[in-house]
């Protein structure tokens, strides 16, 4: 059958799409990127704010046009929408077959199998733990690839849906993650992003305490990915910063092939609403770990996550996020404008904040981020930079792509040596506004 994914939502959904297309194609599928085309539509889905729900829903209401050209045309959602609303999802959208949460994203052959031949809607929600190995296999080989390393996660952010959606945290085997990256890099594969919603609790078995000082199993994971050969770099989302202890910080600046760029979420600089978001550590402690991260490499970059107008965020509560996040000095930032999720925790308290209110403090940190990644931009031209090539820019043909290991992109003309996945040397000569662009200097003999 030929077999449409459209993925919603953060890199954990993309990386699930991607093995559900590996495992798919195995069974004698093809992919298709034609809507028109399919006998089988899948949507992948996100719950993590209310729009994200909305946009999903709109696009698959649509395909309805699809279903009537071809009756025997297959619909399913999986997902995080797929786990929050399950079968209400079939009531709500007719033209839907069926519905799988996140646990249940292995059984999608065996089920569109069954609706080919039964065409009896299917609406499957239960959590699978070992989801995490099941969902194992990469998609095609390129120059970087994915692995999940953590699933669900147990911190219980006041506002957040995803310990409800996603369950339980639980971490994949270190053999499995090590044999994966080993064969990742033998086809290939020179830069691997290691994803998890609480990526630095890798290996704690589910405890949310922060543990000891000398003690970090992702520390020790990133060890021995490190002395992979062949393999050039090593990135990581999301960690919570509570779990950088000393161990970690140690690890990460000791091994060469981790980069040098944490997204480490701040969600807000006000003490009362980061309390009031169940997240575990203050303003000023936040700071003293950046302090303490920048102090072991002092090339660090960072980017965050942060939301605006939170249930009873003052603008007293909302300057103390302005001053933080000027203060870190992030050089990427993603603003959210606060959404209740009904089931999580904050959904149970009014939502205070207009959207007028929300949308002012979203364009505050925007525009602040704006000015502060210009002047940072700027301060790289002249300099010499290490970039991994990704291959030819999506906006000018002619020139190329890569990114620095601090997580700056750099647009350059290339040479007849250039291939995807290399790491070559580029002089920065000019500032865009969001990117930089550089002279690409011969290769290394
Ligand atoms: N409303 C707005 N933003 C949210 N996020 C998570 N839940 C919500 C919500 N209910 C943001 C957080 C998180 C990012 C992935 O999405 O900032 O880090
Ligand atoms: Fe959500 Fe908090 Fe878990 Fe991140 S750490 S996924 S914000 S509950």
């Amino acid at each position: 059958m030929k077999i449409f994914i459209k993925t919603y939502g953060c890199q954990m959904n993309e990386r699930d799409s991607e093995a559900l297309g590996a495992m798919l194609s195995q069974q004698g599928h093809q992919l298709t990127a034609s809507e028109a085309e399919a006998d089988v539509m899948l949507f992948n889905t996100c719950s993590v704010r209310d729009a994200a729900e909305r946009k999903a829903k709109g696009k698959i209401g649509f395909m309805r046009k699809y279903k009537k050209a071809k009756p025997q045309l297959i619909i399913g959602v999986l997902g995080c929408m797929a786990q929050r609303l399950g079968d209400e999802l079939l009531a709500e959208l007719p033209n839907l077959d069926f519905v799988l949460g996140t646990g249940q994203i292995h059984r999608v052959p065996e089920v569109i199998n069954k609706i080919a031949q039964e065409r009896k809607k299917i609406a499957d929600t239960e959590f699978f733990p070992d989801e995490i190995e099941m969902l194992g296999a990469h998609g095609e080989s390129s120059w970087s690839g994915q692995i999940a390393i953590t699933r669900g996660c147990n911190r219980f952010c006041s506002y957040c849906i995803v310990p409800y959606v996603r369950g339980r945290e639980v971490s994949r085997s270190k053999e499995s993650i090590l044999t994966e990256a080993r064969e990742m890099v033998a086809s290939g594969v020179r830069e691997i992003l290691l994803l998890g919603q609480n990526v630095a609790a890798y290996g704690l078995n589910g405890d949310i305490r922060p543990p000891a000082d000398d003690h970090s199993p992702f520390a020790e994971l990133l060890e021995e990915l490190n002395e992979i050969p062949g393999l050039l770099r090593i990135r990581y989302t999301s960690p919570y910063v509570s779990y950088f202890n000393r161990r970690l910080i140690d690890a990460l600046a000791s091994c060469s092939k981790v980069c040098h760029n944490i997204h480490l979420p701040l969600q807000s600089g006000s003490d009362t609403i980061l309390k009031a978001m169940n997240r575990q550590y203050t303003a000023a402690s936040y700071l003293e770990k950046v302090a303490q991260l920048r102090d072991a490499m002092p090339d660090l970059t960072f980017s965050t996550d942060v939301i605006v107008g939170f249930p009873g965020e003052t603008e007293e509560d909302f300057r103390k996020t302005r001053d933080l996040m000027n203060q870190v000095g992030f050089e990427q930032a993603f603003v959210f404008k606060y959404s209740p999720r009904p089931g999580a925790k904050s959904a149970e308290i009014a939502d205070t904040v207009s959207e007028e209110i929300k949308l002012e403090r979203n364009n505050i940190l925007l525009d602040d981020l704006k000015l502060r990644i210009g002047a940072k931009l700027k301060q790289q031209t002249g300099s010499v930079v290490e970039v991994l090539t990704e291959g030819v820019s999506a906006r000018n043909a002619s020139r190329w792509t890569g990114r620095t290991a601090t997580s700056f992109v750099v647009h350059f003309e290339p040479d007849e040596a250039c291939r995807p996945g290399t790491l070559r040397r580029v002089e920065i000569t000019r500032a865009g506004e969001v990117s930089l662009f550089g002279r690409l200097l011969p290769e290394d003999k």
